[in-house]
This record gives C-alpha cells, sequence and structure tokens, in this order.
C-alpha cells in the first residue's frame, strides 16, 4: 500500500448574481472600461447583496452544491477549513458558521486568514489532516465578500476586486493522486502594501477610524505587483524544480487571479505557452481567498485524471506559494 495523499474528489463553487460591469464603475469612480481592460484584464466582477449576508452565505451555497454533486453526507465531513478575509464576524469562525449551514455537526472546523493565498494555505493544512490519518473527508473553502471591505471612492482598488466562494473535498488516495508537493511563504514586512488599517485590537473601531476610511483595503498596487510576479513565479520554479517537472509535465497552470498582465508575466518566466495557463479573472475579478478554487471549477471540464496542475499564488502580508497536485478525478461534473 503507497502512502496516502490528499487527493480532491470533487469541486463546486458560488458566484453571487449581480454582475458590475466596468460601465457601471464608471459611473461610480473615475475611470473608464478600457483602462480596466488594458491595465487589468478585468470586464466584471460579482458583488453580494443583500441585509446580512456574509461570505458564509455563499460559502454555504458552494459546499452545499459540492456535497450534492459528490453524494456525501454532511454527517460525514471531519473538518472544515474556511479561507477568508472577509470572515462574516471576528468570531465566531465562518467555518463553524457554514458547518452549522451545511449540517455538517460532525465536524471540527476553523477558519484560516492568508490574503489572496488563503486556499494554497488552506489545501496544504487540509492535506496533512488527510495524510496523517486524523481525518477522512475535509471540506477546504476559499472565498470573500470583498466588496464588504472596499472603497467605492478608492478607484484603484475597487474596480479590481470582487465576491466569490470555491470549495473542494479532499480525500484519502492510494493511487499517488492529489497533492504531491507544496511550498509555502510569508514575510510581514509586506504589511506596509496591503492592509486594511482598522477593525482589529490594534486600531479598534471609532467614528474617527470611520471617518478616516481605515475600514476599507489599502493597495500600493505597483509595489504588489512587482513582488507578486517575482515571488509566484520564483517559487513555481522551485516547486517544479524539486519534483522534476518540465512545461511539458504541466497541464495547467492555476495562477491567483489578481491581474492579467502578472499572470502572463508570470507564465513568462517559467516559459509556460498561455494555453496553459487559466484564466478567469475577466469574469470575476480578484476575489482574494476565491480565485484559485473558483478558476479551477470554472476549467474542471478540461481536467483529466492524473493531469498536473501546478497552482500558485501571492496576496497580502505577504504570503505567496505553490501547489503541485495529481488531479484525481475521473470525469469532473
Ligand atoms: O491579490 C492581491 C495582490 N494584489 C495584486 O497582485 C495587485 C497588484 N497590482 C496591480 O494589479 C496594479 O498595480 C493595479 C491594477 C492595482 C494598478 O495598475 P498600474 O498599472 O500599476 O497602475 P498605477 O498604480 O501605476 O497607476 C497608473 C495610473 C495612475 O495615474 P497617474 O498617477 O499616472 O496619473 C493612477 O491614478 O493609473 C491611474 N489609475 C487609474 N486610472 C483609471 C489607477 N487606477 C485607475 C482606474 N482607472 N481604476
Amino acid at each position: 500500500m503507497g502512502k496516502i495523499k490528499a487527493a480532491i474528489t470533487g469541486i463546486h463553487g458560488y458566484v453571487p448574481e449581480y454582475i458590475l460591469t466596468n460601465k457601471e464603475l464608471e459611473i461610480i469612480v473615475d475611470t473608464t472600461d478600457e483602462w480596466i481592460i488594458e491595465r487589468t484584464g478585468i470586464k466584471e466582477r460579482r458583488i453580494l447583496k443583500g441585509e446580512g449576508l456574509g461570505t458564509s452565505f455563499m460559502a454555504v451555497k458552494a459546499a452545499q452544491g459540492l456535497l450534492e454533486k459528490t453524494n456525501t453526507d454532511p454527517k460525514d465531513i471531519n473538518l472544515v477549513i474556511m479561507a477568508t478575509t472577509t470572515p462574516d464576524m471576528l468570531f465566531p469562525a465562518t467555518a463553524n458558521l457554514v458547518s452549522h449551514g451545511i449540517g455538517a455537526t460532525n465536524a471540527f472546523g476553523f477558519d484560516l486568514q492568508a490574503a489572496c493565498s488563503g486556499f494554497i494555505y488552506a489545501l496544504t493544512t487540509g492535506a496533512q489532516y488527510i495524510e496523517s490519518g486524523f481525518a477522512k473527508k475535509v471540506l477546504v473553502l476559499g472565498g470573500d465578500k470583498m466588496s464588504s471591505i472596499l472603497d467605492y471612492q478608492d478607484r484603484t482598488t475597487c474596480v479590481i476586486f470582487g465576491d466569490g466562494v470555491g470549495a473542494v473535498l479532499l480525500e484519502p488516495n492510494e493511487e499517488g493522486l492529489g497533492l504531491q508537493d507544496a511550498q509555502l511563504c510569508s514575510d510581514g514586512a509586506g504589511q506596509e502594501f496591503l492592509y486594511m488599517k482598522a477593525g482589529g485590537s490594534r486600531y479598534p473601531p471609532t467614528a474617527e477610524t470611520v471617518n478616516r476610511r481605515e475600514h476599507f483595503v489599502t493597495q500600493h498596487g505597483a509595489a504588489v505587483f512587482k513582488n507578486a510576479v517575482q515571488n509566484m513565479s520564483e517559487v513555481a520554479q522551485r516547486v517544479m524544480l524539486r519534483n522534476n517537472l518540465t512545461h511539458e509535465d504541466i497541464a495547467y497552470l492555476v495562477p491567483h487571479q489578481a491581474n492579467r498582465r502578472i499572470i502572463e508575466s508570470t507564465a513568462g518566466r517559467l516559459g509556460l505557452p498561455l494555453d496553459k495557463v487559466l484564466i478567469n479573472i475577466h469574469r470575476y475579478g480578484n476575489t482574494t481567498s476565491g480565485t484559485i478554487p473558483l478558476c479551477m471549477w470554472d476549467h474542471r471540464h478540461l481536467f483529466k485524471k492524473g493531469d498536473n496542475l501546478l497552482l500558485v499564488a501571492f496576496g497580502g502580508g505577504f504570503t505567496w506559494g505553490a501547489i503541485y497536485l495529481k488531479w484525481a478525478i475521473d470525469h469532473t461534473n
């Protein structure tokens, strides 16, 4: 019997119905459809509307669809990991709300905050529980309601982000399929380039923090851009090298969807042709922890059992990382 690996045995996603187009943003801030498409590749993004609906609303929808298509009884789920930067509340954890929402009454759960690298971190974490035998069915979700922390007076950020959640089921695999390798990195020196200043323990919410618009995302785009390209290509290269993977061996690169130019530069540095690079940023913008599972979900029909996928992300923190996995599903529905 081979070593147990953690394989993705189902994938699903949920994006809200409301489509915020570049044209509508032209009315809200001083921007143009042309600028947004040329500088980011984004054509539209989804926005969750509705009083009292948070990230867990989308996560429950994604998880329910996943359970249904994999014929999984929610009571059999052992662990729920929710990667998010926009939890419903500071506490309790959104994972607990999701478990409750889907009836996963035998699961323990926790949130994982690693900004745009959240899903990569969560998938790697979930895999450890499967590989060790501690859990048999792990639900890993990644997603955000970015619209809840965006300043719709700041054209440099509000055009980029959107809302959505992706979900995967992890189960043991003894055929050698599933997660093969991962490299996760972080560097707190990046905190000055991408953050939300207030609302935490350092600057609790006050009327002043609200007036100073400190409960919104602040990003120094150019610095983040440069670090994203450099670190995503380096970490992906490292994982390829130590697994003896050449360009031919990779079926698809699934990069974090922050900016089409970042994706193309990263692929260029890795020497990967664009037909092996999965992109859906034009549809959803940057959904932070949601981009990678939503991108896999959108392209799932392309994947064949045994395909080598390389997932790579970069985000606030800074955080970044890459995962090499072998697709384990025969016909992905
Ligand atoms: O997912 C987490 C990690 N995040 C990222 O990876 C994002 C990384 N950064 C980026 O994707 C890009 O830096 C942005 C898309 C955020 C900005 O694009 P850029 O090409 O780096 O623009 P810039 O910040 O250098 O700004 C160029 C110009 C500025 O005008 P001036 O100062 O040259 O007159 C901006 O004010 O573009 C202006 N600008 C805009 N113009 C129209 C910035 N945002 C907009 C906008 N519409 N929405």
